[in-house]
């Protein structure tokens, strides 16, 4: 009991974890909107998730597409796009599994074999088509062609959704691949076909097709700025922040309540308890990141081997792991651009009571407020990491409580 084979908690690994704490907002919009929505016919924007590193929008994303999953809904897998890497070429291999699930390819029709082959085409040679001037049409047409096709089929096989997960948006940094991704996405979202309804009059409905991008905030700039209106009106963006408290306890409940259930070895089952006062420190000393939470979480189990973990072990636990959280606070706090960083800086020097945009940018050595003005709009409403309420204040608290107090010790 309580070792590395049975320990729940996984800071960092790519997966779903089993301690799932909040997003209840985010999970509650696929369920409840996204997909009755776009199943029923109705059009419903995209999803864009951002957020800091370590926030939970992989595994949010994840866990949708299990959900869907489980639900027959046809999913690609999370399409991590890797630094520089060609999108289109990602994409267009997703879609061809999509294709399969649809039982596409067993189609003699035209249209559809035509969309299988040129697609088949992007996946061999991605966004160099475009360069190259190849003939026929551009990748992003064939994309979205396909797509549209999967989504006529699940529109007949009803009560489906193909749904698409693109990761580690920030990384496409070729900005015609970018461009043909999001209008090839964008294009399918927004289609509309004509169905025949008793009587036989045709009407016009949105396929039922998800798309959901996930990545640094970095994307909003990229993607906002440079693709401008059309990409910010297909797409609906949430920017994550910390996880509250009390769904970190929550979380942790199941541990308090009944004891986790871990394998004894003896094909029997054993229960690892908490104590109260052992899940409060977890949730104290994580700060709402939930890379963070796993940590703790993880390096209390190691802690001990008995039946249950108390408030001791989960602060001894986090004494081994306060090198890798400050070293988590510090990645987010290095990728900020210098004025950003000076900022947040700047904000956590003053007392919490005088964090106003005058005495920051006054600190700052700046003649006005106003010129600190884009910096903190930037920290707020793209990054998350401050809110700029009266005073301001900060969103991330990790960041928070790395600039302002002694933690991560404990
Ligand atoms: N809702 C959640 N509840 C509990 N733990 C979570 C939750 N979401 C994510 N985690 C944990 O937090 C860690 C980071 O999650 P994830 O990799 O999804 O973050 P990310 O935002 O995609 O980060 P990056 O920007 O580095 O890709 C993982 O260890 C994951 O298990
Ligand atoms: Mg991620």
């Amino acid at each position: 009991m309580r070792d590395a084979l049975d320990n729940p908690f996984s800071p960092g690994s790519d997966t779903i974890p089993e301690v799932w704490a909040g997003r209840t907002e985010q999970l509650s919009d696929w369920r409840d909107v996204v997909r009755p929505r776009r199943i029923a016919g109705l059009a419903e924007r995209g999803r864009t998730i951002l957020g800091e590193p370590g926030l939970g929008k992989s595994a949010l994303v994840r866990r949708i597409a299990q959900d869907a999953a489980r639900a027959g809904d046809w999913v690609t897998p999370q399409l991590r796009i890797p630094a520089g890497a060609d999108p289109l070429k990602l994409v267009a291999s997703a879609l061809l599994d999509l294709a399969s699930s649809a039982g596409l390819p067993a189609s003699r029709e035209k249209r559809i074999t035509d969309a299988l082959s040129r697609v088949g085409a992007v996946a061999a040679a991605g966004i160099s088509l475009t360069l190259r001037n190849a003939p026929g049409p551009e990748p992003y047409v064939a994309l979205r062609d396909l797509l549209i096709e999967v989504g006529r089929a699940a529109m007949s096989r009803g009560d489906v959704v193909a749904l698409i997960h693109i990761d580690e948006v920030q990384n496409v940094t070729d900005e015609k691949a970018l461009s043909q991704l999001l209008i090839a996405l964008g294009d399918a979202l927004t289609y509309e076909a004509e169905v025949h309804v008793p009587g036989g009059a045709g009407v016009l409905r949105s396929l039922p097709i998800a798309v959901y991008l996930t990545g640094l905030p970095d994307f909003e700039d990229m993607a906002g700025a440079r693709k401008g209106a059309t990409f910010a009106r297909r797409f609906k963006s949430t920017t994550l922040s910390a996880i509250d408290d009390d769904d970190l306890a929550e979380a942790l409940q199941e541990f308090v309540i009944h004891g986790w259930e871990v394998a004894s070895g003896a094909g029997t089952a054993d229960r690892i308890r908490m104590t109260p006062d052992a899940a409060d420190t977890i949730g104290d000393l994580c700060r709402g990141e939930p890379f963070l939470f796993q940590l703790a979480g993880e390096q209390a189990w190691y802690a001990g081997s008995d039946a249950t973990i108390t408030a001791e072990q989960v602060r001894r636990g986090w004494r081994g792991a306060r090198r890798e959280a400050a070293a988590h606070v510090e990645r987010i706090l290095d990728r900020l651009p210098a004025r950003e960083r000076e900022f947040v800086e700047a904000m956590a020097a003053l007392p919490a009571s005088d964090r106003t945009l005058t005495r920051i940018a006054s600190s700052m050595g700046m003649k006005k407020a106003t010129d600190a003005g884009p910096t903190a709009q930037r920290l707020d409403t793209v990054r998350g990491i401050i809110n700029r309420g009266k005073p301001y204040g900060f969103r991330h608290r990790a960041v928070e409580a790395y600039l302002t107090s002694d933690w991560p010790e404990a």
